[in-house]
């Protein structure tokens, strides 16, 4: 898979990739949360059939990722990030559209996320079709042992064009 937009280039990851992902991956998410995953659990996941690693990079510079599953003809968006330094210039939009796309290459007909209650990213997943399915009491452990509910969503990606 390759793939450019605007200056976001998209690129099918590797575990030599989880690297910049680690570091990308310290650097977005606020660690009040508990969304981060560690190097061993990325390199776990993307061990396992049908999991694959989109990297967004600009100017050469790993700056973005999505990490999804499918099972059967159904996917999973496991994680999605943007390096805060490279925010809102369509790094994310791109990575889940390719996400989406590679996924109806797979077979796919409906794609699930669970996000954090209150997270930002919301914004992104109702822009690009996806509706609120579900809720997950304290789905998420904070830092500081806090528990957060997690938001599902799914859309439907069988139709498109
Ligand atoms: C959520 C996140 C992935 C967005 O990354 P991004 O590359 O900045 O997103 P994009 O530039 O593609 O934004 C696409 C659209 O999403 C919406 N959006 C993104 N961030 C937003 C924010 N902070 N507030 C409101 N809307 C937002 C907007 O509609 C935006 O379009 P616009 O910039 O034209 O208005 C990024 O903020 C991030 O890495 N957050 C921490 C990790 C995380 O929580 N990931 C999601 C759960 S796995």
């Amino acid at each position: 898979m390759s793939g450019t937009v605007n200056l976001v280039e998209l690129r099918e990851g590797g575990t030599q990739d989880l690297y910049n992902v680690n570091i990308v991956m310290q650097e977005a998410f606020d660690p009040r949360f508990g969304e981060a995953w560690t190097s061993a659990q990325c390199l776990g996941m993307l061990s396992l059939p049908g999991v694959w690693l989109v990297i967004a990079s600009i100017d050469g510079r790993d700056m973005g990722f999505a990490l999804a599953r499918v099972i059967a003809d159904e996917a999973e968006l496991l994680l999605l990030a943007t390096h805060p330094a490279a925010r809102r210039r369509g790094i994310a939009g791109a990575l889940l559209r390719a996400v989406i796309e590679e996924a109806r290459g797979r077979g796919v007909v409906r794609i699930h996320l669970e996000v954090r209650s209150g997270n930002d990213a919301v914004w992104l997943y109702r822009r690009e079709g996806f509706e609120k399915v579900g809720e997950r009491r304290d789905y998420y452990r904070g830092r500081s042992g806090q528990l957060f509910d997690a938001h599902t969503y799914a859309r439907d990606i069988k139709d498109l064009d």
